[in-house]
């Protein structure tokens, strides 16, 4: 328990699973309202169940930029004003670039990608207007590629671009966007990919076993490890933190 956060409003969205819900429950015990943004209004208000008081539901398909705006009003109406956003939500996709359908590489980047720059936006149209900043913190992937993960992947490095020109033009107004790069962690996502490899192992698969996720770390990070980094980059204490792409990977691309 703290109060580094009292008094903040927080949209975490993917707060009903993995990262996104350990983020949300440290907001919560350090004095914040979350605004927990996931798939189903039933995840929704499980995961705030589990969070307690402070976590209010936030039913949103990311997918669809006017679920998005109705998510986001509805946040904004019910608070003195955004503070915080942590974007987490996403899905993974595993498909040979050869046998990538327009319907995955849609579904994939319309969450991940447009559903992040959108929900970006209409958070930041929030916090300009009075002139008291606020913090935006989105999650990418390793800064690398990946076979078979190309859709996933090239989601997220688009992320990567949307928070570097989006800092460059939000500073102003005191709102600063970073992103943070995580490692494998375990969590649902890295569970559903590797049952996809295991039930459907592609060639040359071994790359990955070889050489794929060696983390210099030692061990395969959980949710807890992303936690404090968020925490670093929504306080004062990274107040000169900006447009960053940071890695907090256990060592992968030292
Ligand atoms: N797990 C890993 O190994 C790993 C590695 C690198 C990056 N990341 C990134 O870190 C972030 C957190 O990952 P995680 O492992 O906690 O994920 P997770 O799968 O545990 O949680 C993702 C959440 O997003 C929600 N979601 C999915 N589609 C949605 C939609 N259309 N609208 C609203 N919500 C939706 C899900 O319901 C789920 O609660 C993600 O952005 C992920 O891409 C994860």
């Amino acid at each position: 328990m703290g109060d580094r956060l009292e008094g903040k409003t927080a949209i975490v969205t993917g707060a009903a699973g993995g990262v996104g819900k350990a983020i949300a429950t440290k907001f919560v015990n350090e004095g914040a309202t979350v605004h927990v943004a996931d798939i189903t209004q039933e995840r929704c208000e499980d995961a705030c169940h589990e969070i307690g008081e402070g976590a209010v539901p936030a039913q949103v398909d990311l997918a669809d930029v006017s679920s998005i705006k109705a998510m986001v009003e509805k946040a904004a109406n019910a608070s003195p004003r955004l503070d915080i956003l942590v974007q987490c939500a996403a899905v993974v996709s595993m498909q040979p670039i050869t046998e990538i359908t327009e319907e995955e590489f849609d579904r994939v980047n319309n969450i991940n990608y447009r559903g992040v720059a959108f929900t970006l936006s209409e958070v930041a149209k929030r916090m300009i207007p009075d002139g008291k900043g606020g913090a935006i913190v989105n999650f990418t992937t390793l800064n690398r590629g990946y076979p078979w993960i190309g859709a996933y992947v090239s989601s997220k490095h688009g992320v990567s671009g949307i928070t570097r020109c989006s800092a460059l033009e939000l500073i102003k107004y005191g709102i600063r966007v970073n992103s943070i790069c995580p490692g494998p962690i375990k969590t649902p996502l890295m569970d559903d990919l590797i049952k996809r490899f295991a039930d459907n192992p592609p060639p040359g698969s071994e790359y990955l076993q070889e050489q794929g996720f060696v983390v210099p770390a030692g061990y395969e990070s959980t949710p807890e490890d992303y936690v404090e980094p968020t925490m670093l980059l929504v306080t004062p204490a990274g107040a000169y933190i900006i447009g960053q792409v940071m890695q907090v990977d256990g060592g992968i691309s030292a």
